[in-house]
């Protein structure tokens, strides 16, 4: 089972997360993911340069820039295969405050 929390903080707000919220939804049903994946709405994770931001459990993974066209990539290759995709994670130096 993972468990999604989509950032709907102001700054991902703006930057497209409804739009975001929306892919997944559609890209879960279209894997016949519904019933192992459950997707929430969170508040700040502190990357808010970076959204849209999507945090998976179990692990760690926390990407950004969450794009409708990244939400679909990522329930393909994340969820259903297993494979996280590196190169759109958030990296420490862009957590808010980081310097
Ligand atoms: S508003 Fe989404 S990380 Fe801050």
């Amino acid at each position: 089972m993972y468990r999604l929390y989509l950032c709907h903080g102001p700054n991902c707000t703006a930057r497209g997360a409804d739009a975001t919220r929306r892919a997944l939804d559609a890209a879960l049903w279209d894997a016949d993911l519904l019933a192992q994946v459950e997707l929430l709405s969170s508040g700040c994770q502190d990357h808010c340069a970076h959204g849209p931001l999507l945090l998976i459990h179990p692990g760690t993974c926390r990407y950004v820039g969450v794009t409708p066209e990244r939400a679909a990539a990522l329930v393909a290759h994340h969820l259903r295969d297993g494979d996280p995709v590196p190169a759109w994670q958030a990296t420490p130096a862009m957590r808010r405050g980081a310097s």
